[in-house]
């Protein structure tokens, strides 16, 4: 068991949905969940919210499982899982069996402990020296990039008794942490000397896995061996990892031991690829219709009155803004789907509502909307979200305020 059950009881059984844990899905589709979901009142006290499809979640896991030919994963779920819920997308993972979760901060990898995850934990991110206590607390594994945090962190921790589980970290060319590849034997042997550290993994992180030309990739693949080759031989072989989302798709080889996945697990693409196998979106963003009026042509629409309406139109105001995370820059810009039809956001998108140009659709207070998800053959991605701000799904996802309830729903029972 890789997870503290006692807070995510579900009292149904796969594949059989039970009335009273069937919530509320604006397509008026009913979606089961064995995970803890909001009760239909909950996901009823705001028309906002995020449908995270953790069946999605796991059959993705299962299939960049497959693809990295049998290679451990790390799933990266830093930033509150890049914004679909940290819990109960750890939850789903540990589940399938994951490896390693990677996390950005220190907190973040607390935060996993807290809520009974078990299974290994790697904090990605730079650490000061004084923090190797938390570490050793939570059983975290820390990230050391210099000979300097590797004798900082064993101080800290001499006096414990324990040793520091620890990842070296060597920059091949991304030019963020790490210590230099060319120089990498001495920073390893130093490290290894340590008896207060447990140096168990070493590893590295490209800059351009996602790029069509790999051979910057292939560069950096290149160093790493290089770096590598310094190893001593081991009783117990340090896991190597450079592999993300963007190397898994185009590199084979760079998978090593342990493939550290994000944005794949997601469902998204890194920067534009087609991945070489399916995956499933996990969120949708939802709302509803709340006000409805027509106007007549040329009637401004929000602060700075940047929209007229170019003809007599019916406007629709959705309960969604910057504040929830749909930035402001997809003022007259974004679009949304109401009742299957693609339809364009007007005027400045406010912190709190957006306005819509329905033209001469029938719209009805209370209609889903939906602004990054389907609705009948219509689809917006968070990538042609992310295209339309000139950035990348990350960003988009990641955005999505603590505001914004989640729901967590289980898309694999009735897929
Ligand atoms: C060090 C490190 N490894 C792996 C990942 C996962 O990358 P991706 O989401 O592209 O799979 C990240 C994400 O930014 C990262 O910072």
């Amino acid at each position: 068991m890789q997870v503290n059950r006692e807070l995510r009881t579900n009292n149904c059984s796969r594949g059989r949905p039970d009335p009273d844990t069937l919530i509320p899905y604006p397509l008026e589709t009913y979606i089961y969940s064995r995970y803890p979901v909001l009760d239909e009142r909950e996901a009823r006290r705001r028309p906002t919210h995020a449908v995270i499809d953790l069946g999605a979640l796991r059959r993705n896991y299962r299939t960049l499982k497959e693809l990295a030919k049998g290679r451990s994963i790390m799933a990266v779920v830093k930033a509150n899982a890049y914004g679909h819920g940290l819990e109960n997308a750890a939850q789903a993972l540990a589940d399938e069996g994951v490896a390693y979760f990677g996390v950005g901060f220190l907190e973040e990898g607390i935060e996993l402990r807290q809520i009974g995850v078990t299974t290994p934990i790697l904090v990605l991110g730079g650490v000061v020296g004084y923090q190797a206590g938390l570490f050793l607390e939570y059983n975290l594994d820390l990230t050391v990039s210099s000979p300097a945090l590797a004798r900082r962190v064993a101080e800290e921790v001499r006096k414990s008794g324990r040793r520091a589980r620890v990842h070296l970290k060597i920059d091949t060319g991304m030019g963020r942490i790490g210590f230099n590849w060319a120089a990498a034997a001495v920073f390893i042997d130093e490290a290894l000397s340590l008896p207060e550290l447990d140096v168990v993994g070493i590893y590295s992180h490209l800059a351009t896995a996602d790029d069509e030309d790999g051979s910057f990739t292939q560069e950096q693949i290149n160093r790493f061996n290089h770096a590598l080759s310094g190893l001593p031989s081991m009783e117990k072989p340090l896991l190597r990892h450079i592999s993300n989302s963007g190397a898994l798709f185009q590199h084979p080889q760079g998978l090593f031991d342990l493939v550290r996945l994000g944005i794949s697990l997601y469902g998204c693409n890194p920067n534009g690829l087609t991945p070489p196998v399916h995956l499933r979106p996990v969120m949708s963003l939802m709302s509803e219709v709340v006000f409805v009026k027509r106007v007549a042509e040329s009637t401004p629409v929000s602060y700075g009155c940047t929209w007229r309406a170019p003809r007599e139109t019916t406007l629709a105001t959705v309960p969604i803004g910057y504040g929830d995370g749909y930035p402001r820059a997809l003022s007259n810009k974004g679009f949304v789907l109401i009742r299957g039809q693609r339809l364009p956001v007007v005027g400045r998108v406010c912190m709190d509502q957006l306005m819509v140009d329905c033209g001469e659709l029938r719209v009805e207070v209370g209609d889903p909307v939906t602004l990054i998800g389907s609705q009948g053959n219509e689809r917006i991605s968070a990538e042609e979200v992310a295209h339309w701000l000139d950035t990348i799904p990350y960003e988009v996802t990641t955005q999505i305020s603590a505001r914004v309830p989640r729901v967590f729903v289980d898309g694999e029972s009735i897929a």
